[in-house]
């Protein structure tokens, strides 16, 4: 039945496709690279313009809160008695851009092709924070919200959401409500809208390996010293073994088992191995051997490099021993695992297997524990029926390998579930060149969120 209240929302949704897509590509124009320092001041430019849009949408107390790091951004609805209060979260920082010269279109440069818009950001997650901010307005434009909403955007995701934890903790009060719901994750596929209730977390460090006081000639002193980059390979190697398994003891201690009911019902998802590997233009997969890549990639943890470097990488040749070796190293984490337990291990793990004759270093960086949000909850229930009157089909219910550390906070620090909704596609170049956004999904995707609010709203009884 459709409900009188909603069919306005959505027909101004639908007038205003025009000027939602040349105000989105402003938005996504301002470079508001977190992890970059030069960009500090654009990502300041991209704080102030969400705060200007909050309050051009009817959000009037549009609020930027300094931190010791990137602004936060906040504003809310008129707070009534008696219905549900949402917290919208979303980050409006974005990942650097290299490698530059893969991209067809400047990064910053929003170009539509074929119903794609492409900028960096566009999926994650300014396109996202956009189609919240308009599917809200839209209610407010055409007789007013039928739920609270709470709106907390912030400007460090992309690098760990380094203060956000303690704002949310000396702004319990303000911040409380009822669910969380965020869009930053990807559907599961084109046309297979989801709901995602796990994410992965996160624990990461860099590790060194020194060996000589300085570079050394190759030829005078080779074969007498042990060479870090050799060295700094060993200890990588040793982190796995060739069953696609982390070698470190106690790595799995903690880590929640895969149900058998759950096994099940991610096994009914379609999935076909053949054209993953191809869409990776890979020769074959590897992973842990006894899990489906699904549960590999959302429900195992793993330890990755995510980059590695030693001595000299220039053109031609350089014959030396160089001075030392490093490595950056990430780990997903599933629940019940602890960033620093983890972390632990893996440095007792490189302690013991470190080749004689040189010295180890680990710098640990911010980390952050998995999280899962209970199938049952009302809000999750919600989502489903607002995908289904949306797309006309029903939400694929899965989990993601990605990590947005704040969910943790909320259920910690404020008790409350989060509802992870997004309308991203799992090959939109996430954090890589020529990321982009379907124009069909960020349509349908603000339509899906106006009707959710209608649906927590109980206006559809
Ligand atoms: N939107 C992503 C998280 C994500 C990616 C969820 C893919 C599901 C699927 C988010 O912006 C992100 O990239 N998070 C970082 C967090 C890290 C920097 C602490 C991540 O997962 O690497
Ligand atoms: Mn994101
Ligand atoms: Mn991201």
């Amino acid at each position: 039945m459709s409900d009188n209240r909603l069919d306005p929302v959505l027909s101004y949704l639908k007038s205003h496709h025009q000027e939602h897509l040349e105000e989105l590509q402003d938005f996504l124009a301002i470079p508001s690279i977190s992890a970059l320092s030069q960009h500090k001041p654009d990502v300041l430019r991209a704080a102030q313009w969400l705060k200007h849009r909050l309050n051009a949408a009817g959000f009037h107390h549009a609020t930027i809160h300094e931190t010791p790091g990137n602004p936060v951004v906040t504003a809310s609805s008129d707070m009534k008695a008696g219905r549900p209060t949402v917290l919208v979260y979303g980050h409006y920082d974005v990942q650097p851009v290299d490698p530059l010269e893969s991209w067809n279109h400047g990064p910053f440069e929003p170009t539509i092709e074929d119903d794609i818009l492409y900028a960096r950001g566009s999926s994650d997650d300014k396109g996202q924070v956009y189609m919240q901010l308009i599917a809200a307005e839209a209610w407010v434009k055409t007789g007013g919200l039928p739920v609270n909403l709470k709106f907390l955007f912030e400007g460090e995701e992309e690098i760990g959401s380094l203060h956000l934890g303690d704002y949310i903790r000396a702004h319990q009060h303000e911040l409380s409500a009822d669910v969380a719901v965020i869009s930053d994750t990807p559907m599961y596929q084109d046309g297979y809208p989801a709901i995602s209730y796990g994410l992965r977390g996160l624990a990461s460090f860099e590790v060194t390996v020194r060996g000589p006081y300085q570079d050394l000639h190759s030829g005078g002193y080779g074969g007498t010293v042990m060479n870090p980059a050799h060295a700094l390979a060993h200890l990588i190697d040793s982190l796995h073994d060739d069953r696609g398994r982390v070698s470190v003891d106690g790595f799995y201690d903690q880590v929640d088992p895969l149900s058998d009911p759950e096994r099940d019902a991610l096994s009914q998802l379609p999935f076909d191995p053949e054209t993953y590997c191809q869409s990776l233009k890979v020769p074959a997969l590897f992973g842990e051997k006894g899990y489906t890549v699904n549960e590999q990639a959302w429900a195992r943890p793993t330890l990755e490099v995510n980059g590695m470097w030693a001595g000299f990488t220039g053109e031609g040749q350089k014959t030396i021993i160089p001075a030392s070796a490093h490595a950056k190293v990430t780990c997903r984490l599933v629940p019940h695992q602890d960033p620093t337990q983890v972390l632990d291990a893996i440095e007792t793990h490189l302690k013991t297997h470190l080749p004689p004759g040189v010295q180890l270093q680990v710098e640990r960086f911010h980390g952050a524990p998995a999280s899962i949000t209970p199938l049952d909850h009302p809000a999750i229930r919600a989502a489903g029926a607002a995908i289904e009157a949306v797309y006309h089909t029903k939400a694929a219910f899965i989990r993601m390998g990605g990590s947005i550390p704040v969910v943790v906070d909320f259920q910690e620090v404020l008790h409350i579930p989060t509802l992870l909704l997004g309308f991203a596609l799992p090959d939109e170049n996430f954090h890589a060149p020529n990321e982009h956004f379907h124009l069909a999904n960020f349509y349908r995707g603000s339509e899906t969120v106006a009707t959710l609010w209608s649906q927590l709203g109980g206006l559809n009884g």
